[in-house]
């Protein structure tokens, strides 16, 4: 029997996570529940503050995205038309020696029942053929429990973005290109969940849709489509160039080089789906870059074509090097015009819009052009129809329809999806986060302490604040005055148990980046330093010695 393998690493972030209260096994007291995992105090701060950071990137700071909570089941005809229905599975084996369902393609290894994080060797009994097995979770809506009840808890949030397309372009005044926005729930019947939250069965995600013009309306109303290498300088990271050693396409971030002065991120007209589709890689690696996962963690994997899903143009997976190997973060992918044409198709409801300036610019094509256009146009709507199972001469007959719209200014807008997971940010950010350091005190005896170096932005206390001394009221009344002062504008924590060294230390673990000590100076034992605080810094020890008047001020720019 193989040996059973042990992450060391991931054993630690595992045992951490618990002991201070950032993710504790679901219904632990019961033995827990496999692919299952809650917030602890610490984790839900780190939670609502990476969620807040990505609604306020992607919706708040911009003028093109609008955002949207949906519900988390919804008519389960959308995810007929979405293709989860018929396709959303897993090939799976059953075992009949040991009554176990598997992956067909994970049969050697699993996670240990007792400890997720560590993989066992698993039963070498005789496996069934492999079936597919449908990973939404169903459910009855109502009293009666038959087919005509039968409901989803949603896979993904995206449908309900393609659902609420016409509502949001009605209501909220946007134009194409524009985006909706959406974090929330998705649960997965995930056959094998693995490595800690990472593949869980209740997760959560962050998506956006950003719907853009199709090529042949660009162009037409353009001249011509701007390429992503005409875009952005260089050409697109990945796709067409020759895969590297290793990892068949993949390669370090930073080798598709931005402009210095960023000015090329500022979207044109011109813009086809490829440098939309680059555009919101590079924001997406900006976002990561920000909230503070160097370049260096991060991989873009373009996918081959033939990984890609039948609909897509294309795919980048942005992975992460997670301890136990560098994998899926987010994905970005170019969705074409499937998913609102699938809508439109099973709800019967028009999901185009009108484009003025579309039908002023197609008037003054010439013949030729508008003929090429209708053409290749024609030709995609008709290759997607065809796919879906339409007879070749509906799928014409429609196509054609779909081609004569474009004189009349309307067409179904395409999508580029950036799709995030929540939780698999989290454990992005503390596995980067974390860090060892040995200390040895003035007995001789070394111990290890921990250190999460959180990027202040998401680090889910931002200030500790700590009298000196907890039995000197003065001290104790002055370092409340400075909690009650930054409290309303940031997560702050009041410690005054213990030595000063041991708070901080409880603090540096905690992944708190800054701690601010009310000493006797602060009451004017040195006259030139009263009413000021010391701040330590957490990656260093560096101390620097700050007015209270000053002090939020000073914070609020690092920690937003
Ligand atoms: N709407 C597209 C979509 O859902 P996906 O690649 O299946 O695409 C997007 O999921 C992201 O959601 C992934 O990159 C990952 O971060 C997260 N995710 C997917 N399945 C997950 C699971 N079982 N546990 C945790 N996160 C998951």
């Amino acid at each position: 029997m193989a040996e059973p393998k042990e992450n060391v690493l991931m054993e630690k972030i595992v045992s951490l996570c618990k002991r201070r209260g950032f993710i504790f096994q679901s219904s632990e007291i019961y033995g827990g529940i496999n692919g299952f995992w809650d917030y602890g105090p610490l984790g839900a701060e780190l939670k609502r503050n990476v969620k807040e950071l990505w609604w306020n990137t992607m919706t708040r700071q911009r003028d093109d995205v609008a955002g949207l909570e949906a519900t988390i089941i919804m008519h389960p005809q959308i995810w007929k038309a979405s293709g989860h229905v018929d396709t959303f599975s897993d090939p799976m084996v059953d075992c009949k020696t040991c009554k176990g369902r598997f992956r067909a393609d994970q049969t050697n290894e699993i996670p240990c029942p007792q400890k997720p994080s560590k993989m066992v060797s698993e039963c070498h009994g005789e496996k069934t053929a492999p079936r597919a097995f449908n990973l939404m979770f169903q459910t009855y809506v109502g009293p009666v429990r038959d087919e005509s009840a039968i409901a989803y808890l949603r896979p993904e949030t995206a449908q309900a973005i393609f659902a609420q397309f016409k509502n949001v372009l009605e209501t909220s005044r946007q134009r194409v290109p524009f985006g909706i926005a959406q974090v929330g729930k998705a649960f997965r019947n995930e056959v094998t969940p693995r490595n800690f939250t990472f593949r869980s069965r209740e997760f959560e995600q962050m998506e956006l849709e950003f719907f853009i013009k199709p090529d042949e309306v660009v162009e037409a109303i353009c001249g011509r489509v701007a390429t992503a290498a005409e875009a952005f300088g260089v050409p697109p990271s990945g796709s067409p160039e020759p895969a590297k050693a290793g990892t068949p396409n993949s390669q370090p971030l930073g080798s598709a080089k931005r402009s210095g002065d960023g000015s090329t991120l500022n979207p044109q007209p011109n813009w086809g789906w490829e440098a939309w589709h680059k555009y919101w890689v590079e924001e997406r690696i900006k976002f990561y870059e920000g909230i503070g996962l160097p370049r260096t963690t991060l991989e873009e994997y373009w996918q081959k074509p033939e990984e890609l899903a039948h609909y897509a143009r294309a795919c980048v997976d942005i992975l992460f090097k997670f301890p136990f190997g560098t994998q899926e973060l987010e994905g970005i992918a170019a969705r074409s015009d499937f998913d609102l044409s699938q809508h439109e198709r099973f709800s019967g409801k028009p999901m185009g819009v009108f484009d003025e300036e579309l039908r002023t610019a197609w008037a003054k094509l010439p013949k030729e052009k508008s003929d090429d256009l209708w053409r290749r146009y024609y030709e995609n709507r008709k290759k997607y129809l065809f796919k879906m199972g339409v007879a070749e001469e509906a799928a014409a007959r429609d196509a054609a329809e779909d081609a004569n719209g474009l004189a009349k200014g309307q067409y179904i807008p395409h999508v580029i999806e950036p799709s995030a997971g929540v939780d698999r940010l989290i454990l992005a950010l503390i596995t980067n986060a974390y860090s060892e350091v040995a200390e040895t005190d003035n007995k001789g005896k070394t111990d290890t302490r921990v250190i999460l170096k959180f990027h202040p932005r998401v680090a889910p206390v931002k200030a500790g604040v700590m009298p000196l001394l907890k039995n000197k009221p003065e001290l104790v009344k002055k370092a409340m005055e400075v909690r009650d002062r930054l409290r309303p504008w940031m997560n702050v924590f009041y410690d005054d148990a213990g030595s000063i060294g041991r708070r901080y230390a409880r603090q540096d673990e905690a992944g708190t980046p800054f701690c601010v000590t009310i000493d006797f100076d602060t009451l004017g034992e040195k006259p030139e330093l009263k009413d000021t605080v010391t701040v330590r810094f957490r990656d260093d020890g560096r101390q620097e010695r700050i007015a209270i008047g000053e002090l939020l001020n000073w914070l609020l720019p690092k920690v937003r």
